[in-house]
């Protein structure tokens, strides 16, 4: 039994060795032909987390949802200055700088500060806006709260990955620092008191003020160095032609005062007119664009992950030589691994670390990272299913000359997969929730979809309801399909 496991932590652990320099291929490395790569690719790819305004959000334009802001301004301009065009890609915020740094995304512009931490792993251009900080807490708690220091004893909330959240936790005594991935889920828990207060920018701040009539914002007074309060547009590190280019633009923007000029008056614009109708009716295209890709996630997932289950239950009762032990001891590996590692670490590794090898878009991602995760389940559900054969069926089939391959395929296989139906329909089920967790790698599915009309509309509950709705009508539908279908295998 020790040696089993001491040859299972070998597996595994190579297996960890073998990943572990991943993180240090970086595109610094490489000579920097940063400007000319982009040119001759004739796209500059934009990552945002478009839940901050004014700098960046979603507005609905000529009945899209789309994200606007000073950042999405300022990004066009760069493209065009350089001649190619732009794409955005919106992600979570604290998503942003590893994206950047497997090449998801060729540049940031999210109202990032250059701070002395970011520049170690990624270069800044020159800061195109000076912010500062403030807090914004509900208008009925005026009275009670100043600044920072008047937190103590209470939460304070602020977006994980960002500078106030560090300055939250390093400047405030006996306050409780709250992080969450969406600004407009901490804006949905102050609004529901689960906060006192939210820091965020200046500008930011007004935007929420502005449109929440119940808000109110308060100096933070944090102490911040200059860098902490500016905003700079990140690209790779050591893409020093690519960052000297675009810095000409980035001065041209700050000498001809742009933001306060154009961009800023116009991202006020969208806030005030895309709350015009915030009813959930109006966003039914989003929700039905989240449903599409929830069930194409779905149901590639549950295909792939049939596949790799029972390619992983045969491999794992794989006996007699050598070879077939090995076989086993990695399936047992994979599905120990697997098993044992959260999904969510599992989507991001394979669309980050594997985007070191292969630009693998986010909805292919999401769904090899499920299918690998369903597998490893649905082999323990097969290998079960096989083992609750009887072995009379083996002896009787291997008795009239059927090769084991054979048996397994025409007797076993039929009969196990009968007896496990149950467990793939609960599997097919678990996978329609579970494949809101590749929202966090950007894929439009309902998750995604509510975070946007969250934005959009200022409104904190009414998003989450419908897509509790939702959800409830695709798994109550699914059950019945697969209640039908295991009522007809009983029958067969
Ligand atoms: N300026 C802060 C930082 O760089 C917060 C930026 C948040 N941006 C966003 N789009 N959510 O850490």
């Amino acid at each position: 039994m020790k040696k089993r496991v001491g040859l299972l932590l070998a597996i595994m652990t190579a297996f960890v060795m073998l990943v572990m320099p991943l993180g240090n291929t970086t595109h610094a490395q490489a000579a920097d032909n940063s400007l000319e790569k982009i040119q001759k690719k004739g796209v500059l790819v934009m990552g945002t987390s478009p839940d901050y305004p004014p700098y960046e959000f979603q507005a609905t334009v000529n009945g899209k949802s789309t994200v606007v802001g000073m950042d999405v301004q300022i990004g066009k301009k760069v493209a065009k200055d350089l001649g190619v065009k732009l794409k955005i890609k919106s992600m979570s915020f604290d998503s942003l700088l590893v994206a950047l740094q497997t090449g998801k995304v060729d540049m940031i512009i999210s109202g990032m500060n250059p701070t002395p931490a970011r520049r170690k792993n990624v270069s800044f251009t020159h800061t195109y806006y000076q912010g500062g900080y403030d807090i914004v807490i509900n208008k009925t708690d005026k009275a009670k709260y100043k600044n920072k220091d008047s937190f103590g004893g209470g939460t304070l909330g602020a977006q994980t990955g960002t500078t106030q959240y560090n300055a939250a936790k390093s400047q405030t005594k006996n306050t409780t620092v709250k992080g969450m991935t969406s600004q407009s889920d901490l804006i949905l828990a102050l609004q529901s008191h689960k906060l006192d207060g939210v820091a965020m920018e200046k500008p930011s701040a007004e935007a929420y003020v502005s449109n929440n009539k119940q808000l109110a914002a308060i100096p933070s007074d944090f102490n911040m160095s200059s860098s902490a309060t500016s905003s700079a547009i990140a690209f790779r590190k050591g893409s020093t032609s690519l960052v000297n280019k675009v810095n000409k633009t980035v001065d041209q923007i700050k000498k001809e005062n742009l933001v306060k000029k154009d961009y800023l008056p116009a991202a006020g614009k969208y806030l005030k007119t895309n709350t015009v109708n915030t009813s959930m009716t109006h966003y039914w295209k989003a929700f039905l664009t989240g449903i599409e890709y929830t069930l194409i996630i779905t149901v590639c997932s549950v295909f792939f992950g049939f596949i790799i289950g029972i390619i992983l239950a045969l491999a794992r009762m794989a006996r007699g030589n050598f070879f077939k032990n090995l076989l086993r001891w990695v399936a047992t590996a994979y599905v120990e691994f697997i098993r044992g590692t959260p999904m969510m670490v599992q989507v991001m590794f394979v669309y980050f670390g594997l985007g070191l090898f292969v630009n693998l878009p986010a909805l292919t991602s999401g769904i090899i990272a499920i299918s690998l995760n369903s597998g490893a389940y649905v082999a323990e559900y097969i290998r079960g299913g096989i083992n609750s054969v009887d072995v009379g069926q083996t002896e009787a089939a291997r008795s009239l000359g059927m090769s084991n391959g054979k048996t397994m395929r025409y007797v076993i296989l039929p009969q196990a997969l009968k007896n496990i139906w149950p467990s793939l329909g609960n599997e097919f089920i678990t996978l329609i929730k579970d494949s809101s967790i590749v929202s966090i790698i950007g894929v439009t599915e309902l998750i995604y979809q509510s975070n946007i009309v969250r934005s959009d509309t200022y409104r904190g509950v009414a998003p989450i309801v419908v897509i509790m709705v939702l959800y409830f009508i695709l798994t109550f539908t699914a059950s019945r399909i697969l209640n039908y279908f295991e009522r007809k295998m009983q029958h067969a």
